[in-house]
């Protein structure tokens, strides 16, 4: 139901049974702070529950590996097993205390897998990492023997016992999410991982069913949403976040997005997460500028040509600029990432750029009563100064 006079970046929305106070999501983003168990840790609660106490409609917990080998990094987290669920658990507990609803990101990394952290390098993990870090790589698999970048291991291509198990995989994970209190589950299908690997033909040259036709190249990424929503209630949404395009030549393109979220719409997929770009490193034929906004567009397409709800992520900055997407309805959701890096508390800060300092009557009150009082001391100074 639409609350009169308010902006639509701050509109409640439900999805399936799951109300949301507003469109603002904070955009899944790994933290590499893991236990070398693939568990959540202080840092994880320190740096999700400030956005849930900002007023995000949804929090998005980083990518999940669905087994030890769908790791980016040796400090990735993960729903590979039972063990698990507890600490995810609590993570969850605190998102949800704050008013945000708890989300959850579920990820095979195939061939992007088995790297050292970013601020190591990000390359293929190799002799210096067993030395310094103790840190082993590990055999990748992918759509195809193929590798994410030159110079890189090639990965293994999936058998179909592989594709057979990692369905299993994405299944169990999503019951322990499912069990851990989530009650949004992001399917990662982006970014050069194991799902985008399939739907690419730069990085898809099978000649089974999962090859070939565009439907081929289709079939994982549906039976992951199959095997997920085997596990994850018909009350909770579903999110599946794409490439939209491929941003490189002779590759997955927006048509097949389309293509892809129609199929979507009759396996129980809820919202399109519509991303880009990723499945190898940028080269200087990329083709589409990182420009505010850049990938809304495509959110906009899928919306209009699906018929499904979506989320525009990628360099959204400005509250004003994510009200008019929302308000023009380019997109249901607005995911912050790096943004909400530099500033935490870029969702209450928008709910006052946008409504003015009534908004300081949601934050939390210990903030919200000194910042009320601040912003009309304020005004009343700068009124006597004119
Ligand atoms: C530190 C960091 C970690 C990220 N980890 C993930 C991730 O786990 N899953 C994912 O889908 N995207 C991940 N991303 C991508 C973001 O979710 C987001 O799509 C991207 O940063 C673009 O949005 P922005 O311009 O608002 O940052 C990550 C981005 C950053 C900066």
């Amino acid at each position: 139901m639409a609350v009169p006079d308010m902006p639509a970046l701050l509109q409640p929305i439900a999805v399936r049974g799951v109300g949301f106070r507003n469109r603002i999501v904070i955009s899944p983003m790994q933290q590499y702070a893991g236990t070398p168990d693939g568990r959540p840790t202080e840092w994880h609660h320190q740096h999700l529950e400030r956005y849930a106490l900002a007023g995000a409609g949804l929090v998005i917990v980083e990518a999940l590996a669905v087994c030890p080998a769908a790791r980016l990094t040796w400090s990735d987290i993960g729903a590979w097993e039972d063990g698990q669920t507890a600490p995810l658990a609590r993570l969850a507990e605190a998102i949800t205390a704050h008013g945000s609803v708890a989300g959850a990101q579920l990820n095979h990394a195939g061939r992007k897998g088995s790297v050292q952290r970013p601020w190591h390098g990000f390359e293929p993990m190799g002799a210096d990492d067993v030395r310094l870090r103790g840190e082993h790589p590990w055999e990748t698999m992918s759509a195809s023997a193929i590798p994410a970048n030159p110079g890189w291991p090639t990965p293994r291509a999936a058998t179909r016992d592989d594709i057979a198990r990692s369905l299993e995989q994405f299944a169990a994970a999503a019951r322990r999410v499912r069990e851990a209190g989530f009650r949004v589950l992001n399917i990662h299908g982006a970014h050069g991982y194991l799902i985008h690997a399939f739907l690419s033909p730069l990085a898809n040259t099978r000649e089974d069913a999962y090859g070939g036709s565009l439907e081929n190249r289709m079939r994982y990424a549906l039976e992951v949403a199959d095997a997920v929503r085997s596990e994850w209630p018909g009350d909770r949404p579903l999110f599946y976040r794409l490439s939209c395009v491929d941003d490189a030549e002779g590759g997955w393109s927006l048509d097949d997005t389309v293509a892809l979220a129609r199929a979507f719409a009759r396996r129980g997929v809820d919202v399109v997460d519509c991303s880009s770009g990723g499945l190898q490193r940028r080269t200087t034929t990329a083709v589409v500028p990182r420009v505010d906004g850049y990938q809304v567009p495509y959110a906009e397409r899928v919306r209009r040509d699906a018929g499904l709800a979506t989320m525009a992520v990628g360099l959204i900055r400005d509250p004003r600029h994510a009200d008019a997407i929302v308000a023009e309805g380019r997109a249901d959701f607005v995911a912050i990432g790096r943004e909400a890096l530099f500033n935490p508390h870029w969702p209450m800060q928008a709910a006052v750029a946008l409504r003015g300092p009534e908004a300081f009557d949601a934050w939390p009150p210990a903030y919200g009563w000194w910042l009320k009082m601040r912003s009309r001391t304020l005004a009343v100074s700068k009124a006597a100064a004119e």
